[in-house]
């Protein structure tokens, strides 16, 4: 029997507005927003003022309302509006991918104290519903690997530049226009975003809590002129790819710009779109493709969670239960293009396996095998660009004795 719920709303920018679009658009979803709490006054706003209100405890500890829905930007703030909510007997629909990345153990702790589930399938990949998928259907699929990509801004400006030769910082602005970038663009384009997703979809997959600070991120703000007529002149594209794989006891992850064959599937991936593969032992391979950004299409992603509500639904952690003692790591190694201009600031001596190397144009480009912690010590470095090679795999690292290396 599914319940009438009343709805308190934190903040009304790009996913709220379409939250509440997707909302009145729906028929037959027993719900109803009773106030929206937001925090800057005497701004124009669509709806009439007495739905609005400036007092984040006329939501929660309103006894009425049944439901916080979290769409507001800041991540501390939305923490302590999300434990209160929980202490005060309301269940929870967010979308703040960096407030769950920073405190998914917390927040699983506190739903099981208080008894209030935490609904949050918009955070990651918009519209694309992938943690219910792996709280339900793959719930006994032995997965080996998630990967795809995470994030709409990067995906639409490295569409925009490759397709439409925009220049990197045009398809930035239009990417914040339409409402895909983060108010810090920042966390996209240096793939902090991307990377906060990964983070929630390793809990859901593996049933491992990882630090998002632990996990290795690279952005695509360094990919220069250079990289992309390479990438053409080769068939090949760049896709940021965020992945996350399991080898033995362990889970490996990071996210990264990566050169993409044209012919691999993620290469039509454009625009907005996200798409997450899921890797099972026996099921395979399988592709999800959707926008990942936009009003509507997150708006909707939190419409289905409130939907879910309604017949009591929460996220059960399965793979936690399962009891599969695994620890994320970094010791492992990938195949990577290294780029600079100028005086040299990387050696044949920062590679594993050095597999040679290039100059032209003034820019030295040098492929080879490298661990994880590398491309954590070049994120941190200025002037050095990293794009994992087609087909790189993450692989657990393993001692083995360096070769001698000439440099063409
Ligand atoms: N800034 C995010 C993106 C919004 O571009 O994917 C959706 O999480």
């Amino acid at each position: 029997m599914r319940k009438n719920l009343k709805l308190g709303l934190f903040g009304f920018g790009c996913v709220g507005q379409g939250l509440y679009h997707v909302l009145h658009e729906t028929k037959g979803l027993k719900a109803e927003i009773k106030k929206i709490c937001v925090k800057t006054k005497n701004k124009p706003r669509p709806l009439g003022e007495d739905i609005f209100t400036f007092l984040k405890e006329d939501i929660l500890l309103d006894p009425e309302i049944d439901v916080v829905v979290e769409l507001i930007d800041d991540a501390a703030a939305a923490f302590e509006i999300v434990k209160t909510a929980l202490q005060n007997g309301k269940a929870v629909v967010t979308a703040n991918k960096r407030m769950l990345a920073e405190h998914l153990e917390e927040i699983y702790h506190l739903q099981k104290k208080y008894g209030k589930p935490v609904l949050y399938e918009g955070s990651v990949c918009g519209s694309i519903p992938i943690i219910r998928n792996l709280e339900e259907y793959y719930d006994n699929d032995l997965i080996s690997s998630i990967e795809g990509i995470f994030n709409g801004s990067t995906n639409y400006i490295l569409t925009k530049v490759f397709e439409e030769r925009k220049t990197y910082d045009d398809a930035l602005k239009q990417a914040q226009a339409l409402g895909f970038a983060e108010s810090d663009p920042s966390l996209d384009v240096k793939a902090f975003d991307p990377k906060f997703k990964l983070t929630i979809l390793i809990a859901h997959t593996f049933g491992v809590f990882v630090r998002p600070e632990n996990i290795i991120n690279f952005g695509i703000d360094r990919i220069s002129s250079l990289d992309l007529k390479y990438a053409k002149d080769h068939g090949l594209t760049i896709k940021l790819i965020a992945r996350a794989i399991k080898a033995g006891d362990k889970i490996y992850g990071l996210v990264a710009p990566q050169f993409i064959e044209n012919t691999h599937p993620l290469s039509a991936v454009r625009n907005e779109f996200n798409a997450v593969t899921v890797e099972g032992v026996f099921a395979e391979k399988q592709l999800f493709v959707g926008k990942g950004a936009g009003s509507f299409p997150t708006g909707s992603a939190v419409l289905s969670d409130i939907s879910a509500l309604t017949y009591d639904y929460r996220y059960e952690y399965k793979k936690l239960h399962q009891k599969n003692h695994l620890t994320f790591s970094n010791d492992a190694t990938v195949d990577v293009v290294v780029s600079f201009t100028g005086p040299v600031l990387v050696s044949i001596a920062d590679f594993e396996k050095f597999k040679g190397g290039f100059q032209g144009n003034d820019q030295q480009n040098m492929q080879g095998i490298v661990k994880l912690e590398k491309i954590r010590e070049w994120s941190l470095q200025e002037g050095i660009n990293v794009i994992l090679a087609p087909g790189a795999v993450v692989a657990p690292w393993v001692s083995v004795e360096r070769e001698a290396f000439t440099y063409a």
